[in-house]
């Protein structure tokens, strides 16, 4: 019996420990859920908004000849969108403005809080 109750109790405890790992895993991985935004910590251009607009935007606004004639990729010219309310009209999709990216779905949420966060604290070369 105590055999038993040992064994029931260390397979308790392995399992236990076996589904607090699977957790932490499925967090990591989905990151789903607004409350996964990172909002807090200090937003850069360098490390944060231009490697999401490298991905979203550049592709077609960059080079010789970009798209509308809006050139962006370089803190100056992506700090002018920021300024005169395109950049954010245009990703957010809202009234006014084309949105963007062109034929493409919606920035998710997270980035585009953190693209306004950047915007509002006054669209720093940092
Ligand atoms: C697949 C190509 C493509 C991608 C990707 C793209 N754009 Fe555009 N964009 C265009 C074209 C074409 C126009 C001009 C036609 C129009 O205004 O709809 C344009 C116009 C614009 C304009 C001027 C129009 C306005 O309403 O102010 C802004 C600002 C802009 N894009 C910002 C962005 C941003 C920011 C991103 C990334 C989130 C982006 N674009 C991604 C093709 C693209």
């Amino acid at each position: 019996m105590k055999k038993i109750i040992a064994v029931i109790t260390c397979i308790t405890i392995v399992s236990t420990f076996l589904f607090s790992c699977y957790y932490d895993k499925a967090d990591i991985l989905y990151n789903h859920g607004s409350s996964s935004c990172d909002t807090m910590s200090t937003i850069s251009y360098s490390t944060t908004v231009r490697p999401l607009l490298e991905q979203k935007c550049y592709s077609c606004h960059s080079g010789s000849r970009p798209s509308g004639g809006i050139a962006m990729g370089t803190h100056a010219a992506d700090k002018a969108l920021a300024v005169n309310g395109q950049l954010y009209g245009t990703i957010n999709h809202e009234s006014g403005y084309s949105p963007m990216p062109e034929g493409e779905a919606k920035m998710d949420d997270c980035a585009i809080a953190k693209i306004r966060k950047w915007i509002d604290a006054g669209s720093a070369n940092n």
